[in-house]
């Protein structure tokens, strides 16, 4: 198997039972995937996003955690927010404006 160079998880709010009832999914978080999908692949970069559930971080969501950099990005709620936190892995940096402090 290959492994991506970076996985990028994107909070969907599932909880046990399935049920996505969270912040990051009332703010529409999994409309983005698609978005990030073709941005990856766009890009060429050698990524895997992944959605997920509850990453106890509600208060500042939707919620992206970018791994291996284990950087967590908040308010991840637009288009030119994720183009900023896609630009950020592909310069090897952070997109300090998103991250949750
Ligand atoms: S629902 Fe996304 S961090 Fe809790």
């Amino acid at each position: 198997m290959d492994k991506p160079t970076h996985h990028i998880f994107l909070c969907a709010s599932f909880r046990a039972g399935g049920d996505p009832k969270g912040t990051c999914s009332k703010k529409n978080s999994a409309e983005l995937l698609p978005y990030i999908e073709n941005e990856i692949l766009d890009r060429g970069m050698d990524a895997q996003i992944t959605a997920t559930g509850c990453m106890k971080a509600c208060d500042y969501g939707p919620v992206m955690v970018v791994h291996p950099q284990g950087h967590w990005y908040g308010s991840v709620d637009s288009e030119e927010t994720i183009d900023d936190i896609l630009d950020a892995i592909e310069d090897g940096g952070t997109a300090a404006a998103h991250l949750i402090d």
